[in-house]
């Protein structure tokens, strides 16, 4: 999830390249560079770490010719956030550039083929591998030959802008996974991750397909597969404004957020089963297999959502994994002194990697000596450099303060290492495929429950008049209830409470009646009948009743007022469908009450306080 840019035509690109990736910053903010060729076959690059702005600052009052560049802003994925990870990389004779949004998963095998060949990088990036296979290609080929050719040795998901210097009117783009378009100008081409960098030049837009490559010069432009079989592509025609375009024309971040949760789930599972074997492959703990294989008890700490989540990853390590677990807030965790064991293992789970609780459970836990782990966003932020090992969750940053699509990732990331620790343990091949299977049908099951948005809308209109809300949640469902109720409170200011649905009798059920409404999770799971038995405790009181259920399920239409459905899946992957109604409803509420739901009052994004 990186912004990035390229330019060809009649104007000096430097300028056009700096205003576009000023609009794509919110994709991706550590570090920023970019690559200008002249008319001389001169080329001109500098980076720089940090936003944006850092770049503005390092290159002021500098002229940069050339009518054709490409720019990059960068959300690190492989390699720390230094100057020379920084986008564009380039091949060993600095004549090819590219700048690139995704990951190469095969870059390992292919940069050592390309060191055995005698090339030489200079980054720790997965991207370099790109110009020096170039380079190599080249030696035998056109440009636009080469990078074809490239592009079939490469694994992963890309959106790339790449010039030559030897082809100073050529600009090349390439699309796997990796949203890419092209602004059609007069006589020029801004090619750009998101509609936002190209609106103030032209609303005419070619979006490029999986599989594509495009070839454009000054006055014209190609698209083929990588067959070279020439592409007719339709033109459509933006009318956003560029604000509305960051947002990918949704009306807030919050909201595009929520619609990113099926790419969350994939982003963070991609390349990481072997669903046939019923194994898990996660690189950042490759070191630690021995040390999970040994571990007797894990500690999960976290914030806010990502505490919810860790509490999900506790049923479902414990019930699968066959590992007891042990999950705090961590503002709780630093100060009451924890007993530590031989063979525990400490993972913090945050999608900024800056909280400040969290980085200070996670001090106490390696101050004592016990291995430290983590889930995180963030490359390169404090808790992941702090950790021993750990798993990136690779979705992109997440701008609405109110955490969304990291908590689907986050749970989908602690499902994965279910596996992997199952599979350690007593878990059958069986039962780790069944689970890796239905983890990938998971983000299609969350479009289908996005598709209700409208319903749940219209919901959310229909509770307005309340000021009062209980969510209720057994086991998976629990920490989905108190997620729920979180949401609620920090999107539309209004009091909700989580609850386990067993506990509502010994106190919350006294709270019940036709002004306060419950919200209920429940899916039909090992707990759907105890669920059902409090929905009626809850209707003997009049309590208006939501209810989240199975698609399918008659019986809790009869006795719910109103129900929203998600897929059947395994019960320890609900949570990561029964959340996605929740968010939206919060959303719709916050919406209606007229209040900024990217930015509620009174909270941050990163708490980096205590
Ligand atoms: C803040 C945000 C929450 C988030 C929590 C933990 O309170 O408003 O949405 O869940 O921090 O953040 P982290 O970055 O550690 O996941």
């Amino acid at each position: 999830m990186c912004g990035i840019v390229g330019y060809i035509g009649k104007e000096e690109a430097l300028p056009i390249l700096l205003e576009g990736i000023k609009n794509l910053e919110y994709r991706g903010y550590d570090s920023a560079g970019f690559a200008i060729v002249g008319d001389d076959k001169k080329v001109s690059s500098e980076k720089a770490v940090g936003k944006v702005a850092a770049l503005f600052e390092k290159i002021s009052g500098r002229s940069f010719p050339g009518k054709l560049g490409i720019i990059h802003s960068r959300w690190a994925t492989h390699g720390g956030v230094t100057e020379l990870n920084a986008h564009p990389h380039s091949d060993c004779a600095g004549k090819i550039w590219v700048a690139h949004n995704g990951i190469i998963e095969n870059y390992k095998e292919l940069k050592k083929e390309l060191l055995g060949k005698g090339h030489k990088f200079k980054s720790e990036t997965d991207t370099e591998t790109i110009p020096h296979l170039i380079e190599e290609e080249i030696k035998t080929l056109s440009f636009q030959e080469a990078v074809r050719s490239a592009l079939k040795k490469i694994r992963g998901t890309y959106g790339l802008v790449i010039v030559n210097s030897d082809e100073p009117h050529t600009l090349i783009a390439a699309r796997n996974f990796s949203p890419l378009l092209i602004g059609l100008g007069d006589g020029e081409y801004i090619v750009a991750s998101d509609a936002a960098a190209v609106l103030k030049y032209t609303k005419n837009v070619v979006y490029l397909d999986d599989g594509e490559m495009a070839v454009m010069t000054p006055s014209s432009h190609k698209v083929f597969d990588l067959d070279m079989n020439h592409r007719e592509k339709e033109t459509h025609v933006i009318d956003w404004s560029p604000e509305l375009a960051q947002k990918g024309g949704y009306a807030n971040f919050m909201l595009k957020e929520i619609f990113e949760g099926p790419e969350a789930v994939e982003n963070s599972v991609r390349g990481r089963l072997i669903a046939k074997e019923g194994l898990v492959k996660l690189g950042g703990l490759s070191d630690s297999l021995p040390l999970l294989r040994d571990a007797k008890r894990i500690l999960i700490s976290g914030c806010g959502t990502a505490y919810y989540a860790g509490r999900v990853g506790e049923y479902m390590l414990e019930e699968y994994g066959g590992i007891p677990v042990e999950v705090d807030v961590a503002s709780e965790f630093r100060y009451r002194k924890p007993v530590f064991r031989e063979g525990d293992i400490f993972l913090a789970i945050s999608q900024s990697g800056e909280t400040a609780d969290t980085l200070a459970a996670l001090r106490e836990a390696k101050e004592k000596g016990v291995p430290v782990m983590g889930i995180v966003n963030a490359i390169g932020s404090t808790i992941a450099r702090y950790t021993d090992a750990g798993v990136y969750q690779h979705i992109g940053p997440e701008i609405g303060v109110a955490s969304t699509k990291a908590f689907v990732s986050q749970v989908s990331i602690l499902a994965l290492l279910t596996i992997l620790i199952g599979r350690q343990r007593e878990m059958s091949l069986v039962t780790g495929r069944r689970i890796a299977e239905e983890l990938k049908k998971i983000p299609d099951m969350i479009r289908r429950v996005l598709k209700q948005n409208d319903e749940i809308a219209e919901l959310a209109r229909k509770y307005q008049k309340f000021n009062n809300f209980l969510y209720l949640g057994r086991k998976y469902n629990l920490p989905v209830a108190y997620e729920g109720a979180l949401k609620l409170k920090e999107i539309s200011y209004i009091h909700a409470e989580g609850c386990g649905a067993g506990e509502m009798k010994h106190g919350p059920i006294a709270m019940i009646d036709e002004n306060f409404p419950s919200v209920f999770i429940a899916p039909q799971d090992s707990v759907y009948e105890k669920m059902i038995s409090n929905i009626e405790e809850v209707k003997a009181r009049r309590g208006p009743v939501i209810a989240i259920a199975t698609e399918g399920d008659e019986k809790i239409g009869e006795i719910a007022d109103d129900v929203i459905f998600i897929p059947k899946t395994l019960e320890m992957l609900t949570p990561i469908l029964s959340v996605i109604p929740l968010q939206l409803f919060a959303y719709h509420f916050g919406v209606l009450k007229g209040l900024d739901v990217d930015k509620p009052r009174n909270l941050a994004k990163s708490v980096t306080v205590e």
